[in-house]
């Protein structure tokens, strides 16, 4: 017996998804008071979904494929085209296993030295400042650390302008707006600039460290034994660094947590590695970043007597699982303290994706962004002093990708 999936009225909600943003799915989950409905975007009925449950029917690869899902739009800009985000089967798993293999315990310590030395540097010249803007500072201090730990060389002089451009990638995602051409623009560009480094490895003139990134992807072979074209190569470099200098919103959403909750922030003065990974692992619970992740259904199948009709577009919501009144208590307080003695689920907690990291395609990055934002938060809570002068912190859930509106404005920094 099948039943119908809840549904709304109406041939489009795009413009009501552009409003709601990331409340998009939890507000009609709420009004139909349903995990899942039915509704329509850019011309195509669409399966929303959150919850536990949810998320694990969404990742069993038996049911769901990525290509195809991702508008085009998003792949010109945010992922690039032929990445790891939009592979199935056995080539995503061949091509996911180059990328967990950057991922060992040594290059995460690494990240995270790093990542110190970039903020220490950082410091020195911030204490001769009257003003930062926390989110342009904390994009050029990844952007460094994230060449650096990739294999990629840049010059100090031209870092600015490089990390100016991978968050105009980042920045890009909102589907109508002028920023989408600017983020055109800057990935063509960015690609250009990986390809020449991609290049250059191959014909011996330049020599990344086995480990990095630039080595692995100049030298990955696919399943048919060939190497990646250049462009390819190039995505999946910068499948790399793009997210590490991405890693600049949770620093700037952590500076205005550690500014907003003293209690908590209290905690942090004991340097106790839990306490960090506690606040780290909320910030990314309690705001908005990643929005929804999209699937196609493979053949059609019945779930909980619901209907799932072959190539459906699927969208689970990342935002409103981590929000959702059946997982979490008071979701919307902020509150390191439920992550004490937490039981790990792999589909409750899921804001870089859930599942398996090496079958599935749960983000590649989810330990090391942990790494960078514990350093980052030490830096705030512990071995800084700034003012925050007065400023609008809030937050607009229709942007995408959410940040304080101020970007985080600080004062008077000095080295603690
Ligand atoms: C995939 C979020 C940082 C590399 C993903 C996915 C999400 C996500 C939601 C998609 C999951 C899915 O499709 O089911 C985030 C957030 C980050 C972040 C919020 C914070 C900045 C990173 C970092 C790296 C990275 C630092 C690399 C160093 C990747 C890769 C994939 C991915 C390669 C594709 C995995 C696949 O398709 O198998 N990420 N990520 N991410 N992420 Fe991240």
């Amino acid at each position: 017996e099948s039943k119908q999936i809840p549904r709304e009225e109406g041939i489009e909600h795009t413009l009501d998804f552009l409003k709601e943003g990331y409340l998009f799915v939890s507000n009609r989950s709420h009004g139909f008071q349903s995990n899942i409905f039915e509704t329509r975007l850019l011309g195509e009925p669409v399966i929303c979904m959150r919850g536990e449950e949810e998320g694990q029917l969404f990742y069993d690869e038996s049911k769901f494929r990525r290509d195809g899902a991702a508008p085009k739009r998003i792949l010109k800009t945010l992922f690039g085209e032929g990445g790891v985000q939009t592979l199935d089967g056995e080539a995503h798993k061949h091509r996911k296993a180059a990328f967990m293999s950057l991922m060992s315990g040594d290059r995460l310590e690494e990240m995270r030295r790093l990542a110190r030395e970039r903020w220490e540097e950082a410091l020195t010249r911030w204490e001769r400042r009257e003003e930062i803007v926390l989110y342009d500072e904390a994009l050029t201090l990844l952007f460094k650390a994230a060449c650096d730990w990739a294999g990629v060389p840049f010059r100090q002089n031209e870092a600015e302008e490089k990390a100016q451009m991978i968050r105009l990638m980042i920045e890009s995602t909102s589907s109508i707006s002028p920023n989408h051409w600017k983020g055109r623009r800057a990935r063509t560009q960015a690609e250009e600039w990986i390809k020449e480094l991609i290049t250059d490895v191959r014909e011996g003139k330049l020599h990344p460290r086995e480990q990095t990134a630039l080595y692995v992807f100049a030298w990955h072979r696919d399943l048919d034994g060939e190497l990646l074209d250049t462009h390819t190569a190039a995505v999946e470099v910068l499948n790399i660094v793009r997210p590490i200098v991405a890693v600049a919103i949770y620093v700037d959403f952590t500076a205005l947590a550690v500014h907003q909750h003293s209690s908590a922030r209290e905690r942090l003065a004991s340097k106790d590695e839990q306490e960090l990974k506690m606040f780290v692992q909320e910030v990314r619970r309690f705001y908005p970043f990643f929005p929804f992740v999209p699937a196609r259904v493979r053949d059609g199948f019945t779930w909980n007597d619901y209907t799932f009709p072959k190539n459906r577009l699927v969208l689970l919501d990342l935002y409103g699982t981590n929000h959702h009144p059946d997982l979490w208590d008071n979701p919307e307080k902020f509150d390191p303290t439920r992550f004490q003695g937490w039981k790990e689920s792999p589909f409750s907690f899921i804001p870089q994706g859930g599942g398996d990291y090496d079958y599935g395609h749960r983000c590649a990055g989810e330990w090391i962004t942990v790494e960078i934002m514990k350093e980052g938060l030490d830096y705030l809570a512990n071995r800084m002093t700034y003012g925050i002068p007065e400023q609008d912190v809030s937050y607009s859930f229709n942007d995408m990708p959410a940040l304080p509106h101020s970007k985080m404005i600080m004062k008077h920094v000095t080295r603690k």
